[in-house]
This record gives structure tokens, C-alpha cells and sequence, in this order.
């Protein structure tokens, strides 16, 4: 516990914060480390937008004093909000929440509509001027993704002025650079950038374009991403996505931090949610919780069959492609069952929701997002398979080991710094590893895990090796805190 002394204060805003508003593994990270800040006595103030999604949860919420009508500017838009209080769930960290219907009353959590741009620019801008409403002058500001990647820019220029934050250090964690947020130029007006819109990247204003993940490669004081393989990946042409040479110049400030795993929330000992829990010494609950995913996704229930899980996104970054090439024919050949649950592009939706006809009794899909079942299948499957084509970081295959579930991964990103490879030969090892992107590869994997299964004796070993492993936040938001705390020596 850190005396007030040495407390950081630190605003962490986002885009998403589990359990309030969540559509991948970012929503995940950015609640545990905010509750492992705020659990090791940091002062951490967290904004988060208030989205649709947040009300159906049922919590208490407040308006903050003095901040229920705030009328801001942007562009042409005059927009107007307000800041609510909340707690997190299960924790006492305090949550405010940006309140503005008129931008965060949808549908979804993420939008195709012509006002995106103007939704983050919004949760930015708001996050700064609620410290200062708050008199709160953080050490650091922690940002995440694309839509808070501006705060870098805007606190070294429109708002430098202010005092409170002279000693402040901008931090820009990327998730996934997959997503840069990248609007036409004619948004410009809505950043209010006044003068300091001759700090945007020039080049890409010519072009017409405005990139907010890039402006914060340019600005943020430290920029972390969430692991080291990926840290070096997106240096290079072929994962840096067109920011590579941007980040090769900042190298000395690029940090690779593994995420960490909400145990709380992800231990097959003290699940709520899966139908028995399990320990490592006791397997007998696992063997259940497979019949009953079994049987509740409406497969031939059959104890004896391996069982592969996938929960995911269904999108390019995650390998689905090579699922299509390699699973139908392996479930021709080969006598194993598939559960599915994911969402995401339409053409691999289809494409599960024919594998499923087409094997009825050994494939089957849920389409949706579902917490529950993804739960349920972390614990139920056998294997758990993560084919992807980069993965900065990746979550279900830390739950999967953590399950006793042997993930077989794709040696890429946060996959190749969590799981390692299994050797049959000394019984070390906790998953299954393949280096080339192809139909072979992901083929390979599959048929060695099927093998592997095959030897009872040598895949309990592994699987018990994957339970031992452990990525908890006590380890890694320490390396934040570190991270952080070297900055503010630098303040
Ligand atoms: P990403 O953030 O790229 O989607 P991660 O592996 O880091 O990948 O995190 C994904 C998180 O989202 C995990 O907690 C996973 O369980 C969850 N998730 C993904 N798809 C679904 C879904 N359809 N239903 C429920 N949870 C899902
Ligand atoms: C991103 C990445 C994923 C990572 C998550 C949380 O969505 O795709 O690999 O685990 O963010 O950092």
C-alpha cells in the first residue's frame, strides 16, 4: 500500500471499462489496472463515456456536484454533458461517467456514424477539463486506444497554460494498432486545436486525413503497448501499420507490458458463473462443466471427445480464415467437437453458423456477445484455439491456462509471451505453438494437440503446467507503477 506521500494520481480514460461497457480484451484491462492503481492505494480517477450499455446494469449513479450541465464547443457543435459518479463493481474504485445522450445514447458501443470523430473527441476533452473542475493535477494521464490518443497533444498545447498540469506525463497505451482512428480533414474544426493544429502530422493533413492513434505516438510522454513480442512487431512493415517508422523514432519511449489477469473475475476455483468449479488437485468439476457445454450447445455429449473452444471477435486480426481452411476438413477426418461463440464480420458468422449444419452434434455456434458462455466455455473445452494473425496481447488464452484448457495459439504478439511450447519429450510446456500463417500451420497445431490429448498421462501434465502459470495484476500493474513512477521523476 503506497502512503500519500508516494501515491500517484493518476486519470486513466477510455472507451471501455469491464463490466459497464465491454467489446474486447481493452475493457478488461482498463478496469483491472485502474482497481490495482486504486487497490494500491494510487488516487486514479477514471472517465469512461456513458453509454447505452451502462444503464442496463442497474447502478447506483450520481451527478457530480456542479458538473451536471457543461456546455462545450466543438467546431459547430455546441455540445453539452455532464459527469456522473459510480462505483466499480465488486471494487470501491470511484467511475465517472461522460453523460451526453445525444452522442452516447446508441445502439452500440462503437458507431459507423458521421459523429465519431466528435464522440472521443469529446471523452478527451472532457477528461481534461473534469481534473480541472476537480482541481485533480494528475502525475499521469492514461490514455488507451485511438479515442483518448489526442489528450498527449492537447495538454502539451491548448491547455499548457494551466498549472496543474506542468508536472503532468501523458502515457498511451495501444491495444491494437489495428484501429488508429482516422477521419478526413474536414473534421478539423471539432478538435479545436486553434494554433496547435500545425502539431498534426502535415503530410497526412495534405493527404486529408487526420490520424488520432498516430498524433499520440507523436505527443504522449511514454507510449507502452500490451506485450513485448508486440512491442518489437510493430517496429517492423508488416505489423506496425504504416506507424512503424514513427515508432522506430520514439523506440527509447515504446515499452511492451503483458497484460495481466483479473482473477477475480477468471479462476475456475471461484467462478460463479461456470455450472462446478475446479482446482487443479480436483479435476472432477471440469469434466462436468464439459458435459454440461455439451449439452447446453447442443452437442452429442460425450466426455471422451476433445472439445475445442473459440470466444472471440470474429474479425481479420483473429485467423478465423484459416479456421475456414482447416476445421471443416479436420472435422472430417478427425472425431473431435467445436463450441463457438463470437460476433463480428458477417462473411465469418456465416461461415460457423454452416459449420454448424454442416456437423451437426460435433460443431456449434452461439452468435453474440455472451459473458456467461464465455465462461462457460474457458472452463467446458478441452482446447482453446487463437489462430491469430497478430494479437497484441490477448486474454482468453491467459483464462484458457488459468482453466486448465490447452490453448493452441498462433506464435505471434502477447500468444508467443503466454503460452509455451509443449514438449513431449520432458512434459514441459503449456500449450501448442505455430509459427506460419497458413492452413498448414494452424493444421499442425490441431492435429498435435489431438495427439497430444490422446496421452492422458502427458496432457494432464500440461494442463497442470498451464494452471501453475501465473499473469496476475499484482505482477504486471506493478510494472506500470514502475513505468509511472519513473516518469513523474522526470516531472
Ligand atoms: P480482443 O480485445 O482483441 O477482442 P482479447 O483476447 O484481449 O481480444 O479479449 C477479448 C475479451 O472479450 C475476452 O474477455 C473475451 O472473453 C471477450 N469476448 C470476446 N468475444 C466475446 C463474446 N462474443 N462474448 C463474450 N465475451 C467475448
Ligand atoms: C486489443 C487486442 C488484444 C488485447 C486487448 C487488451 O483489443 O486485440 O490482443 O489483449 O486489446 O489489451
Amino acid at each position: 500500500m503506497s502512503t500519500p506521500d508516494t501515491r500517484l494520481k493518476v486519470c486513466l480514460a477510455s472507451s471501455e471499462l469491464a463490466p459497464l461497457a465491454k467489446t474486447g480484451g481493452l475493457a478488461d484491462v482498463s478496469a483491472a489496472l485502474s482497481a490495482y492503481l486504486h487497490d494500491s492505494g494510487h488516487d486514479v480517477r477514471v472517465l469512461l463515456p456513458r453509454y447505452r450499455q451502462v444503464e442496463s446494469l442497474g447502478l447506483d449513479i450520481e451527478p457530480v456536484p456542479g458538473m451536471a450541465n457543461i456546455g462545450m464547443r466543438l467546431g459547430h457543435d455546441e455540445i453539452h454533458y455532464g459527469i456522473d459518479r459510480t462505483v466499480l463493481p465488486g471494487t470501491t474504485l470511484p467511475v465517472y461517467l461522460l453523460r451526453c445522450p445525444a452522442l452516447f445514447d446508441r445502439d452500440t458501443i462503437y458507431t459507423d456514424d458521421h459523429d465519431e470523430d466528435l464522440r472521443y473527441v469529446l471523452l478527451s476533452r472532457a477528461a481534461i477539463d473534469m481534473c480541472q473542475r476537480m482541481g485533480f493535477a494528475p502525475d499521469i494521464f492514461s490514455c488507451h486506444d485511438w479515442q483518448t490518443a489526442l489528450i498527449p497533444l492537447y495538454l502539451k498545447t491548448v491547455f499548457s497554460w494551466d498549472q496543474l498540469f506542468a508536472r503532468t506525463r501523458s502515457v498511451l497505451t495501444i491495444h491494437n494498432i489495428g484501429y488508429q482512428g482516422m477521419f478526413p480533414s474536414w473534421i478539423l474544426d471539432r478538435l479545436e486545436l486553434g494554433d496547435a493544429r500545425h502539431h498534426l502530422h502535415q503530410d497526412d493533413l495534405k493527404d486529408g486525413v487526420i490520424n488520432f492513434l498516430k498524433t499520440g505516438v507523436m505527443y504522449a510522454d511514454a507510449i507502452t503497448t500490451v506485450s513485448p513480442t508486440y512491442a518489437r512487431e510493430i517496429l517492423g512493415d508488416d505489423f506496425g501499420m504504416g506507424l512503424n517508422h514513427l515508432l522506430r523514432d520514439r523506440a527509447g519511449s515504446l515499452f511492451g507490458i503483458l497484460n495481466g489477469v483479473d482473477y477475480a473475475e477468471w479462476n475456475p476455483e471461484t467462478d460463479t458463473r461456470i455450472p462446478v468449479n475446479y482446482t487443479p488437485e480436483d479435476m472432477r468439476g471440469k469434466s462436468t462443466c464439459k458435459t454440461r457445454l455439451m449439452e447446453e450447445m447442443g452437442l452429442d455429449v460425450d466426455a471422451g471427445r476433445p472439445l475445442v473452444g473459440i470466444v472471440s471477435r470474429l474479425v481479420g486480426q483473429k485467423g478465423i480464415e484459416l479456421v475456414e481452411q482447416v476445421v471443416p476438413a479436420m472435422l472430417e477426418q478427425r472425431d473431435f467437437a467445436i463450441a463457438v461463440l463470437g460476433s463480428g464480420e458477417r462473411r465469418y458468422e456465416d461461415f460457423f453458423n454452416w459449420l454448424k449444419d454442416r456437423f451437426p452434434g460435433r460443431a456449434s455456434y452461439y452468435q453474440g456477445f455472451s459473458n456467461e458462455l464465455a465462461h462457460w466455455i474457458e472452463a467446458g473445452a478441452d482446447m482453446f484455439l487463437m489462430p491469430s494473425l497478430y494479437e497484441p496481447c490477448g486474454l482468453n488464452q491467459m483464462y484458457s491456462l488459468k482453466y486448465g484448457t490447452v490453448p493452441i495459439v498462433r506464435e505471434t504478439g502477447g500468444l508467443a509471451d503466454s503460452v509455451q511450447q509443449a514438449d513431449p519429450s520432458t512434459g514441459r510446456g503449456t500449450g501448442i505453438l505455430f509459427r506460419d500463417y497458413n492452413a498448414e500451420g494452424l493444421y499442425w497445431a490441431l492435429d498435435r494437440a489431438l495427439q497430444l490429448y490422446g496421452n492422458a498421462a502427458l496432457w494432464q501434465t500440461i494442463v497442470a503446467n498451464g494452471m501453475r502459470q501465473d499473469f496476475s495484476w499484482d505482477t504486471q500493474g506493478a510494472r506500470y507503477v514502475e513505468l509511472f513512477e519513473a516518469l513523474r521523476q522526470t516531472a
